[in-house]
């Protein structure tokens, strides 16, 4: 591992940023590449052959051009897809971004936990797996979002996202409603990295309050965990940002995007 360690981040757009900042929060002197792969964009809505074949040779590509230390997948609909192929592929270190089902579940008192994901994530064989193996007890229901990721994004660039669209979104997290015994669903796990980047809005829209588990400080640690000492200058180098579709940030973007890289973006 060299000294300043170089960590490339890649998602298929902006909702990866979320866990960037926690990462970056704990590696303030590590060197930084975030890829944006919104020439493909939603990965939601591709199938997922598509999905393989589009990211194993494209970040592939990126480790040959930026010979990172660590490679963090931070996207859900990728990660529970193509961390095996990653693995097996390349040698470098990967740290992917799973639904944390099992830290939910773990900490709900009335054991309903609801897992909003994109459609693609909820529907996986590794989604299920995690409850086969971590969920024993507790009624998760899986809730498929069909646009939340681009209404996050369309926030981050500025535009207005309406309460009622959110709201249609979130709302089957909540059919559970109140069961006879009186329980409710107490735990949404956040299973897609852009939906932190409409928190506000979805725990004001909520019929109730619940715990969101945004799962990016613990893929923080983790990536903390696997750099060991080496730490870098401590000095905050200008973080790399790539779009794969060519895009430079509007200036808009560019503003949105300062607190999360703590440097200005270059395209
Ligand atoms: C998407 O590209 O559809 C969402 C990415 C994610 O699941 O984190």
């Amino acid at each position: 591992m060299s000294q300043t360690p170089t960590i490339l981040v890649f998602d298929s757009g902006l909702g990866g940023l979320t866990v960037f900042r926690e990462i970056v929060r704990l590696r303030p002197g590590a060197h930084y590449v975030y890829v944006a792969d919104d020439a493909y964009f939603p990965y939601g809505q591709h199938t997922e052959d598509e999905i393989v074949a589009r990211v194993v040779p494209l970040v592939g590509d990126l480790i040959a051009e930026h010979t990172p230390d660590l490679v963090v997948i931070a996207c859900n609909t990728a990660s529970t897809l193509v961390m095996t192929h990653l693995r097996e592929a390349y040698s470098v270190p990967f740290v992917g971004t799973v639904p944390a089902i099992k830290p939910a579940c773990a900490s709900s008192t009335t054991k309903r936990v609801s897992v909003l994901g994109t459609r693609g994530t909820v529907k996986r064989e590794y989604t299920k797996a995690l409850i086969r193996d971590f969920a024993q007890g507790c009624d998760v229901t899986l809730v498929g979002a069909e646009n939340l990721a681009s209404l996050a994004e369309a926030a981050l660039r500025g535009e207005r996202v309406s309460d009622d669209a959110v709201a249609a979104e979130i709302a089957p997290c909540f059919v559970n409603g109140q069961d006879s015994d009186g329980a409710r669903t107490d735990t949404v796990v956040l299973a897609c990295t852009h939906y932190p980047l409409l928190s506000g809005q979805m725990i004001a829209l909520a019929p109730w309050v619940v715990d969101w588990i945004d799962p990016a400080p613990a893929i923080a640690r983790r990536v903390s965990d696997l750099l060991g000492s080496a730490n870098g200058t401590g000095e905050a180098l200008p973080a790399r940002f790539i779009f794969t579709s060519g895009q430079t940030p509007s200036p808009v973007l560019a503003m949105a995007l300062e607190p999360f890289l703590g440097a200005s973006p270059v395209g």
